[in-house]
């Protein structure tokens, strides 16, 4: 694993010690190979806010094992340090492209035509790999993994993302192997979303709020894999480890955190809700 480690993958890291959401999701995984036995057939994927690569290399791992083509768009040069490492295990006949950008500055390329600024973006961006990415994004991608990211958009770009998705890239419905697929927290009730919302005034984004958007943009759910998981909250620096991963420019105030802890955690006991959603296009 990489050795020099940056503070944001570590916050991440740090947060996720403190519940099961990977043993959770890799289980939901597997249901959705069995589900969807169609994903074997893809070959084309770009993740969205990838990360380190945690949840979305598990998902290439067991529902896409015949991938040849993965583009990642993913601002955070830490994330992609560490990303690179994790694909290694992948096999050489694994095509990986690198974005380092947001999904905004991707988005507004796209819409003004401008392919030649992703020679800017593309790492290692040779004549001809820009070339090959263009054509990639220029036709169709089979799969779009979003997972923990949407929240980080606002609801203009959300809906940005979801009609390049569901209007550019995928084909109607009868394609089971043409999909948009997103992991987002749950539940108005649930800690992490009333943490946020104490401490931040701010609602966070919520699997609920997004099935809405993409139904009314056209897309069609195919399955909701809802879920929880137990979270382990022991103390005060977990509770602003959740906050910084969630919104990593975010100043915490120290007396609220400790105010708010007593009321959501007060016994460091708590459950996280989250949705891991598949959805397709419309006929
Ligand atoms: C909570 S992490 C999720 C990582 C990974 N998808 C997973 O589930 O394990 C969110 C990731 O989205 C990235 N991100 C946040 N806002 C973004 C944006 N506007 N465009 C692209 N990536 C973004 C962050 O840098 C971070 O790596």
């Amino acid at each position: 694993m990489a050795k020099d480690i940056a503070p944001y993958t570590e916050t991440l890291k740090t947060f996720k010690k403190h519940y099961n959401e990977k043993e959770v999701l890799n289980g939901l995984m597997k249901d959705v190979e069995i589900i969807f036995p169609c994903l074997r057939k893809v070959t084309t994927c770009v993740s969205i806010g990838t990360g380190y690569g945690d949840y979305d290399l598990d998902f290439l791992r067991t529902c896409l094992p015949y991938l040849k083509t993965l583009i990642v768009i993913e601002k955070n040069e830490d994330c992609l340090r560490e990303l690179k490492i994790n694909l290694e295990e992948f096999s050489d006949n694994l095509e990986v492209y690198i974005i380092k950008s947001t999904i905004e500055r991707f988005i507004q390329i796209n819409e003004l035509g401008h392919w030649f600024l992703l020679n800017e973006i593309v790492e290692d961006s040779s004549p001809e790999k820009v070339q090959k990415v263009t054509s990639f994004f220029m036709g169709k991608i089979e799969i779009v993994l979003a997972f923990h990211v949407l929240h980080f958009l606002d609801q203009a770009h959300r809906r940005a993302l979801y009609k390049l998705c569901l209007g550019q890239w995928m084909w109607p419905e009868e394609k089971l192997n043409n999909i948009f697929v997103f992991v987002s927290m749950s539940g108005e009730d649930s800690t992490i979303v009333r943490l946020i919302k104490e401490l931040t005034q701010d609602s966070l984004v919520i699997s609920e709020i997004i099935k809405n958007e993409l139904n009314e943009q056209g897309g069609f759910c195919l399955h909701d894999f809802s879920y929880e998981c137990l979270m382990d909250v022991p103390d005060i620096n977990n509770l602003r480890e959740i906050v910084k991963s969630m919104f990593p420019d975010f100043e915490v105030n120290e007396s609220s955190l400790a105010e708010v802890a007593k009321k959501i955690v007060p016994n460091g006991k708590s459950i996280l809700k989250a949705s891991m959603c598949l959805y397709a296009k419309k006929n």
